[in-house]
């Protein structure tokens, strides 16, 4: 299995974005997730296109977009132009999923498919096809620094089982609340990227990158 750091930027220091990045980088990380909020979907607005333009073509981690905004599929263009390469939505969001999943591939972009966690894993099921990874929100979307949801574990193992069925390639990852003790849950119940804010930028980010690694190992 191949494990993946995903550091969250919602939770860096957007006055020192660039060495921020530069570090997560330098120290292994393999992703960088770049959460979305339209003060609609979620209460809370974080940022958008400017700032994902801003860092397309100055580091060489993904870019893993997670979109919590109303009626995604408005911006897919928009994003796949600012430099998003994973193009993550919420099943809640969407009116036709399998028509946004087949968009977001056809402009290029990795389709992943996320479900906040009072929605059941089976609402994911009939699109696991039509993705390469499925986020499995950890915490309620809206907001970092939130702790873990225990019952999204059970989500996790139902999502992980699923994809292992239908002998899919299709990474799960977790979003929120991922910790030194809650990274190890994850992994065992499936996940394989590992989406974290606080936990890295709270901190020295390198030391932290070189942290989870480890206990990935
Ligand atoms: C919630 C966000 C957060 C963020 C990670 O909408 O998606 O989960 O990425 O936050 P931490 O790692 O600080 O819980
Ligand atoms: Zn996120």
């Amino acid at each position: 299995m191949n494990y993946i750091l995903a550091p969250s930027i919602l939770s860096a220091d957007f006055l020192d974005l660039r060495s921020q990045i530069k570090e997560v980088e330098d120290s292994g990380a393999k992703y960088l997730h770049f959460d979305v909020m339209d003060g609609l979907f979620v209460p809370n607005i974080s940022f958008g296109i400017p700032v994902l333009e801003c860092i397309k073509g100055h580091t060489d981690l993904t870019l893993d977009v997670h979109l919590m905004i109303v009626d995604p599929n408005r911006y897919f263009e928009k994003f796949k132009e600012a430099g998003a390469q994973i193009l993550t939505v919420h099943v809640e969001a969407m009116k036709d999923p399998a028509a946004d999943l087949k968009k977001i591939k056809e402009l290029g972009m990795i389709p992943s498919i996320t479900l906040s966690p009072d929605t059941p894993a089976e609402s994911v099921f009939p699109y696991l096809e039509l993705v390469k990874q499925v986020l499995v929100m950890t915490v309620n979307p809206g907001a970092g620094a939130q702790p873990y949801i225990d019952k999204c574990t059970d989500k996790i193992k139902a999502i992980r089982a699923e994809i292992s069925k239908r002998g899919l390639d299709v990474d799960v990852e977790v979003d929120g609340g991922i910790n030194e003790k809650t990274i190890l849950t994850a992994k065992e119940a499936g996940a394989n990227v590992f989406v974290m804010g606080s936990s890295i930028f709270n901190h020295e980010p390198a030391e932290s990158v070189k942290k989870y690694l480890d206990i990935l190992k």
